[in-house]
């Protein structure tokens, strides 16, 4: 059986223009990720230019489509002639017009982005200003569409709370563990609750700046036991 999307896939020619795949493509893409009509409105104002689609569910009587505001999902779109792939002039561009967006004066409360030209996706998540992506960007065909639909809808109906952030660079001694440091000491005057993971057994490095004594095994056995009693691991540090 031929699902809606991958009836609409079917019914995009190879090089459909923008207003094509707007007409065919995205109102399934859309119920597929689980929204209705009066929750989608086109060209919404940012502050810093029109988005394609600005996304909101409804609750209760608050409905996006006669409030529009607090959107939460802004979704640009791109007609198949736009190449999306990650290497391509055109997807770097079309990454910073959403990021751009997803920064407006109108679009504070927006908590996702999406780019999408029928043949690529990808979601982007917005902590605070931090614009991140949430997945590659995904190739679409008719054998995965469903499944890319589902994890996309996935990732917007449970978001994972926290963020994570890794600091590296393959160089020694370039400020590695001092940035982490001071990026966890900013985050928690901010108000924030911070976690730092000191997996290094031979330096430490991390460990010893914030002067906490060492204690054998509690990292190891957190990675290696089926059942750690993680508070073991965790030194809280004011
Ligand atoms: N912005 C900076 N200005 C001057 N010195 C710095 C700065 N950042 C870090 N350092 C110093 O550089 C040295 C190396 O820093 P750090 O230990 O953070 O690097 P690292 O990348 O974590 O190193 P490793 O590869 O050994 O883990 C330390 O002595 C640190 O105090
Ligand atoms: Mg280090």
């Amino acid at each position: 059986m031929v699902s809606p999307l991958q009836e609409a896939l079917q019914n995009l020619p190879d090089n459909a223009p923008e207003p094509i795949v707007k007409d065919i493509f995205s109102p399934i893409l859309f119920k597929a990720l689980g929204f209705q009509q009066g929750e989608i409105i086109p060209e919404y104002s940012t502050g810093d230019g029109p988005v394609d689609y600005a996304i909101r569910k409804t609750k209760e009587d608050d409905v996006f489509l006669f409030n529009k505001t607090n959107p939460w999902l802004l979704v640009e779109l791109k007609g198949r002639d736009i190449n999306l792939s990650p290497d391509a002039a055109s997807y770097s561009k079309t990454v910073n017009q959403l990021k751009r967006y997803l920064l407006g004066q109108h679009t504070n409360s927006s908590e996702w982005g999406l780019i999408t030209n029928s043949s690529s996706i990808q979601l982007f998540r917005k902590h605070g200003k931090v614009i991140h992506p949430a997945t590659p960007c995904l190739p679409i065909d008719i054998d995965n569409i469903d499944q890319i639909a589902g994890l996309i809808k996935g990732k917007i109906d449970f978001p994972t709370r926290s963020l994570t952030v890794a600091i590296y660079n393959n160089k020694g001694g370039v400020g590695k563990t001092t940035t982490t440091v001071n990026l966890a000491a900013i985050l928690t005057l901010l108000g924030k609750k911070v976690l730092i993971i000191d997996l290094d057994p031979n330096q430490q490095d991390l460990t010893n700046s914030l002067g906490i004594p060492l204690q054998d095994g509690d990292v190891y056995k957190a990675l290696t036991e089926r059942l750690p009693d993680l508070s073991n691991a965790i030194r809280p540090f004011h």
